[in-house]
C-alpha cells in the first residue's frame, strides 16, 4: 500500500461531491472525476493505475471489473447501499469496500417531520383546494401537533433522532423496535405493534430492509391504527401493503399518508411512474427523497473520503462494509504491516513467525476476523524488508499484503 503522500491515484465517478475530491487533493492524492455511471468497459481502462475508486449506486463493480483492476485497493460507495458492488468478490482480493449509512438521517428525519406538520394541518388538501380556485376556509381535521402521539415503528438512527425533533415540537412520542432501544427524552417503547397503533395519531415506519419485514404493514395494522390517524412510510416500499393503504384512505380511516418509497421505483429520473396511491390530495407521494439533500450529499463526500484516507494511511477498517474492523492508532517511529488472510487456525502464528524470522519486533498488534476472513494489523520496528513481504505473500493463508512506512 502506497501511503497518501505518494501520489497515489483516485478515480471518483457519478458526480461524487466535490468535498470527497477536496479531501483526497488536500492529502495529496491525484484525483480524476467523472460525471456520470461508467459501464464495466470503460471502468476498466479507467481503473488503471488507480488505487480508490469512489462510486455512487449506478456504476457496478463486478467480479470481472475487480479481476482486471490489480492495483486497486479500495473502493468508496458515496451512498447508503452497496448492492452495486460486488462485495464477497472484493474480499477475496482484500479490497475495503466503504459507505456512508449515516450520513443522510438528519434529512429523513427532516422530511418526515415537515410532512406530518403537512399531513396534521391537511395543508397539501387546502393548496389542491386553491389550486382549483375553490377558498375552503375551515378549522375541520386541522390540529397542533402540540400534545399529539408520534407512533414511531423502528428507533434506530432515524426513528430515534426523528423522536428528538418530535419531542421539542411537543408531541408525545412511542416506539416499537424488535430491539432493545434505549429511549430517548420522554418517549415511551411499546411492547408491541398493536400497542403503538392504539394509541398513535400518526405512524412513522423506520424500519430497516431484512426480509422479514416484507409487508410488514396492510390491511390489519391499518385497521388497528386510530381513526383518522396520519401515516408515513420513509423507509422500503417493499414493507407497506399499498392497495390496503389506499382502501383505508378512501375509506376515511387513515385521514393522511407520506409515502417516499415504493415496492417497485423506476430505474432512472424522468421514467414514468405508476402507484394505486396517485390522484389522493391527503397523500404525499415523493421519489424516494428522503435522503436527497445537498448537505447529505456533502456529508456523504466527507464522510466516505474520510474512510478511504484512515485505510490508506493506517490500515482503518472501522465501518467498513465487507472487512473485519480494525483500528489501531499507529505507534511513532514504528511501520505497519497490513495482513489480510483466511480465517484459519495458526495464521497469525504464521505471520509472527515471519516477522521474527525476519528480525522484526511486534511493537503492537491487533486482529479482527469476520466470517473467512482475518485482519491483522501489526507495527514493527523499523522498515519491514521486501524478502519478508515476499514469504508472507506466499503463506498458503494470505489473502493480501499491505506495508506502511513509519509513522
Ligand atoms: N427514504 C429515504 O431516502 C431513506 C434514506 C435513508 C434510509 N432509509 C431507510 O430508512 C430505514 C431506517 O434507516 P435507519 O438508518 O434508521 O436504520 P437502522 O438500522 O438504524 O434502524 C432500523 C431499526 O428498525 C428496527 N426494526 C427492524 N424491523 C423491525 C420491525 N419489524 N418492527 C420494529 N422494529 C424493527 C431495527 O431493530 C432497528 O432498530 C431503512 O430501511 C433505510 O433503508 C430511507
Amino acid at each position: 500500500m502506497t501511503a497518501p503522500s505518494d501520489r497515489i491515484r483516485a478515480l471518483l465517478v457519478e458526480n461524487v461531491h466535490a468535498s470527497a475530491a477536496e479531501r483526497f487533493s488536500r492529502a495529496g492524492i491525484e484525483v480524476e472525476c467523472v460525471d456520470r455511471a461508467l459501464d464495466a468497459d470503460e471502468l476498466v481502462k479507467r481503473l488503471d493505475g488507480v488505487q480508490i475508486l469512489g462510486i455512487r449506486s449506478r456504476t457496478h463493480v463486478t467480479t470481472e471489473v475487480l479481476e482486471q483492476a490489480p492495483g486497486l485497493q479500495a473502493v468508496g460507495a458515496f451512498c447508503i447501499g452497496t448492492n452495486q458492488i460486488d462485495l464477497p468478490a472484493a474480499t477475496a482480493r482484500g479490497i475495503a469496500v466503504f459507505n456512508a449509512p449515516f450520513s443522510n438521517t438528519r434529512s429523513v428525519v427532516e422530511l418526515a417531520v415537515a410532512e406530518i406538520i403537512a399531513l396534521t394541518r391537511r395543508l397539501t388538501v387546502q393548496n389542491d383546494a386553491m389550486h382549483a380556485g375553490q377558498w375552503r376556509k375551515s378549522a375541520k381535521g386541522s390540529h397542533e401537533l402540540r400534545g399529539r402521539t408520534l407512533g414511531i415503528v423502528g428507533y434506530g438512527k432515524i426513528g430515534s433522532q426523528l423522536s428528538v425533533l418530535a419531542e421539542a415540537l411537543g408531541m408525545r412520542v412511542q416506539f416499537f423496535d424488535t430491539a432493545d432501544r434505549l429511549a430517548l427524552g420522554n418517549a415511551q417503547r411499546c411492547l408491541s405493534m398493536d400497542e403503538l397503533l392504539a394509541d398513535a395519531d400518526v405512524v412513522t415506519l423506520h424500519v430497516d430492509g431484512r426480509p422479514g419485514n416484507s409487508s410488514l404493514f396492510g390491511e390489519e395494522e391499518f385497521a388497528r391504527m386510530k381513526p383518522g390517524a396520519i401515516f408515513l412510510n420513509l423507509s422500503r416500499g417493499f414493507v407497506v401493503d399499498h392497495a390496503a393503504l389506499r382502501r383505508h384512505i378512501d375509506s376515511g380511516r387513515v385521514a393522511g399518508a407520506a409515502v417516499d418509497v415504493f415496492p417497485t421505483e423506476p430505474a432512472a429520473s424522468g421514467d414514468p411512474f405508476e402507484s394505486e396511491l396517485r390522484g389522493l390530495p391527503n397523500v404525499i407521494l415523493t421519489p424516494h427523497i428522503g435522503g436527497s439533500t445537498e448537505e447529505a450529499q456533502q456529508d456523504i463526500g466527507e464522510f466516505v473520503a474520510g474512510k478511504l484516507l484512515g485505510y490508506l494511511s493506517a490500515g482503518t477498517t472501522a465501518l467498513s462494509v465487507n472487512l473485519p474492523e480494525v483500528q489501531l492508532e499507529r505507534s511513532p517511529g514504528t511501520s505497519r504491516l497490513l495482513l489480510l488472510h483466511q480465517n484459519r487456525p495458526g495464521a497469525l502464528a504464521h505471520l509472527n513467525g515471519v516477522l521474527g524470522d525476519g528480525g522484526l519486533n511486534i511493537e503492537q498488534q491487533i486482529l479482527s476476523t469476520a466470517g473467512a476472513v482475518g485482519y491483522a494489523v501489526t507495527d514493527v520496528n523499523g522498515e519491514v524488508p521486501q524478502s519478508v513481504i515476499d514469504v508472507l505473500c506466499d503463506m498458503a493463508e494470505t489473502i493480501r499484503v499491505e506495508t506502511l512506512p513509519a509513522a
